[in-house]
């Protein structure tokens, strides 16, 4: 498989976001925000995992709402968090949180953090000691070029942080309905969604030393929880893939929600931490 272009069905998501949102009542933002409020306790387990205990440049790839940068300020307030986008409207909620905030296309490789212009594949301005990306580099078409940009902007001793969804997060616990949801996720996986290589190669690839371990989050059962459950299943409502009869069971489990469901939200993250070799 042929990852150095690598763009996913659901990265298109963020491209045409408003013709996205008007068919399916997709809101990414929204989403981004149920996704910190019910599993933010995971992100905060993913950042004990990786064993950085201090940081003074961190930079966050792919921030959207800054669920990852706002952890990170937390865990290291000493520190300058350069968050990079490229969604206008999430650099603006990113701003208005107190971040410096780069606007540009990770596409084009690992941006210039300062001066009047930003470039691709320049060396940044700050030196940078932490450079973290959450549910982003699967977003990325050029993800080794990103990778080795990384490599070249970080100070010595720094480290790169990956984390990825292991696979969509899990509501349903009634084993009927633990089955409809894992259809729905085959025909999410058919659709592209949340595609990615295992990165270790190709982190490896561009001069790391790569570790890859897996972090497992139960959550409360919200009403956070049962929104951002809908969501995900307004969403499957609409994929190609899914039979005629999952689709109206689809359908009724919605008409279910918000209160007359048992939910058990669980998800699991996969995440690759990196030094330079
Ligand atoms: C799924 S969200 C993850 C947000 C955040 N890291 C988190 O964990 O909640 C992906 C983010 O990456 C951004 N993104 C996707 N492709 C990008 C690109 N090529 N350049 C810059 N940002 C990009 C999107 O705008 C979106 O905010």
């Amino acid at each position: 498989m042929d990852h150095s272009s690598h763009r996913t069905p659901d990265h298109d998501h963020d491209h045409d976001h408003h013709s996205h949102q008007r068919f399916t009542g997709f809101d990414q933002q929204r989403v981004l925000d149920l996704d910190a409020e019910v599993f933010g306790n995971h992100l905060a387990a993913v950042l004990d995992s990786i064993g950085v205990p201090t940081a003074c440049g961190i930079v966050d790839l792919g921030a959207g709402t800054g669920a990852g940068s706002r952890l990170l300020w937390e865990r290291y307030p000493a520190a300058g968090v350069t968050c990079v986008d490229r969604n206008p409207q999430m650099l603006g909620l990113l701003r208005e949180q107190g971040f410096t905030v780069v606007e540009a296309n990770l596409d084009d490789g690992f941006p210039v953090l300062a001066g009047p212009s930003i470039t691709a594949d320049a060396v940044p301005a700050t030196p940078v000691d932490l450079v973290w990306a959450s549910s982003s580099l699967h977003h990325v078409a050029h993800p080794a070029q990103l990778l080795s940009g990384v490599r070249g902007a970080l100070a010595p001793g720094g480290a790169l942080v990956v984390v990825e969804l292991t696979a969509l997060p899990r509501f349903l616990s009634r084993s009927d309905e633990a089955l409809l949801e894992q259809h729905c996720h085959a025909a999410a996986a058919a659709a592209g969604w949340n595609h990615y290589p295992d990165w270790t190669t190709m982190i490896e690839a561009a001069g790391f030393r790569a570790t890859r371990s897996e972090v497992t989050n139960f959550a409360p059962v919200t009403p956070a929880a049962r929104e951002y459950a809908q969501q995900w299943f307004q969403r499957f409502s609409h994929l190609a893939a899914l039979s005629a009869d999952d689709r109206e069971a689809v359908g009724n489990l919605l008409k279910r929600f918000p209160d007359d469901i048992e939910l058990e939200p669980r998800t699991t993250r996969t995440v690759w931490v990196a030094t330079p070799t």
